[in-house]
């Protein structure tokens, strides 16, 4: 553990550490255009603010004299064991930070053996990205599309390549209110990336008049017509689940009732999310949702959290509150951003490494023993 502070070669030296320096060095490094895509959020950012401040409403009470010489993170999900409670979310089109878009984060998460969770809108197909992961864990994410066929095509090829979960995004059938994006004019899906997914796949390429080499521009606006699916409904999630054997997650989910619905309409599983504050501007932050979806849903299915994790103590915090494993976003995007590969490794790694330190200071040799005793509201 001495070795963080004393290795002479520490890439700690090289590379930022913490959230804010990664993001200050993104800032950076990024033009505005994709800088404010993905720092930004919907309106005034007052739900992507409260996602942070809610961390800090609750506070850690650490147990002492507690033998932690021993410790392990890990977790098992739908009957996989991950090393630790923290997944890749899934982020769209980072073809706008890095040359070779989502490549890079996948082959780091690979070496660490966390899930990744790859995005609909990808900017590498999903085949690519199975290619370089070998046999390390992956989800894949869907932005639940209107036609059927292309749902059941897109399920299926997650299937052959070796995807294990599906995460179907409920919150985003229609584009936030992002007033970043709205001053830079940037809307990166437009120019074809972010298409991956869509333009190697044979059912979406049979529903468009002219093939994307034509007309570029109409190819990738059927793509986004097809993820603004406002009448998507719990029927529609149990058509889903029955067209895959995976299990599948609902991604999106604040409210307790819908936590509910979800599990009655076959969701194996839930992800408490607002996108990172992305969509709904004054929405409840996802750790303030937390516990009483955990509440609703009483163990019956893993319930997950994402938006606003940037450090050890955030993780601890929403596992303590009910979640089984959290899902970390913007900061795996700056490390992409600054440093490649190696950036989006020192990212997860650091988060790792202060997750497990601070596990054993507040007395805990395992994510089983983390509960609801550990944290107090302020
Ligand atoms: C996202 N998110 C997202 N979610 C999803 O289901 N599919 C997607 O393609 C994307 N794309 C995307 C792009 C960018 C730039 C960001 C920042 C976010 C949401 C993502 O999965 C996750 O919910 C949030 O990023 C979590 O919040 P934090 O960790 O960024 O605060």
């Amino acid at each position: 553990q001495m070795g963080f502070y004393q290795d002479p070669d520490n890439r700690a030296k090289m590379l930022p550490v913490s959230y804010t320096e990664w993001e200050e060095k993104a800032k950076e490094i990024l033009a505005a255009g994709p800088f404010g895509y993905v720092n930004g959020a919907a309106g005034a950012g007052d739900t992507m603010k409260a996602n942070e401040d809610a961390f800090k409403r609750y506070r850690i009470r650490p147990r002492i004299c507690r033998d932690t010489t021993k410790r392990s993170m890990e977790i098992s999900l739908f009957g996989n064991k991950y090393p630790v409670p923290i997944l890749f979310a899934p982020i769209g089109v980072n073809s706008i930070v890095h040359c070779e878009a989502e490549v890079p984060a996948a082959k780091a998460a690979a070496s660490l053996g966390m899930p990744y969770i790859l995005s609909n809108v990808s900017t590498v197909p999903m085949e690519k990205i199975a290619e370089v992961m070998g046999d390390s864990p992956r989800w894949f994410q869907l932005y639940p599309p209107k036609d059927r066929e292309l749902t059941k095509s897109f399920l299926k090829r997650a299937e052959t390549a070796g995807f294990s979960a599906i995460v179907v995004t409920i919150d985003s059938t229609l584009l936030g209110w992002r007033e970043q994006d709205l001053r830079n004019a940037f809307l990166p899906f437009l120019t074809g990336q972010g298409m991956g997914n869509y333009f190697s796949d044979p059912v979406f390429l049979s529903i468009l008049d002219q093939r994307p080499e034509e007309d570029l521009k109409a190819a990738c606006q059927k793509a986004l017509a097809e993820g603004n699916n406002t009448c998507f409904s719990w029927k529609d999630l149990e058509y889903i689940t029955q067209q895959t054997e995976l299990p599948v997650l609902l991604k999106g989910v604040t409210h307790p009732d819908d936590a509910l619905l979800a599990a009655e309409h076959g969701a194996a599983g839930i992800v408490v999310s607002n996108h990172g504050g992305r969509q709904l501007d004054g929405a409840i932050a996802t750790l303030e949702a937390l516990p009483s979806v955990c509440e609703a849903i009483e163990h019956k299915i893993p319930v997950l959290l994402d938006s606003g994790i940037r450090r050890g103590a955030d993780v601890l915090k929403a596992l303590a509150l009910g979640a089984s494993a959290v899902l970390v976003g913007r900061p795996y995007i700056y490390g992409l951003a600054v440093a490649g590969e190696a950036g989006v490794k020192a990212v997860a790694e650091n988060l790792i490494a202060e997750t497990e330190l601070q596990m054993a200071i507040c007395g805990r040799k395992s994510i089983e023993e983390i509960d609801s005793s550990l944290v107090l509201k302020m």
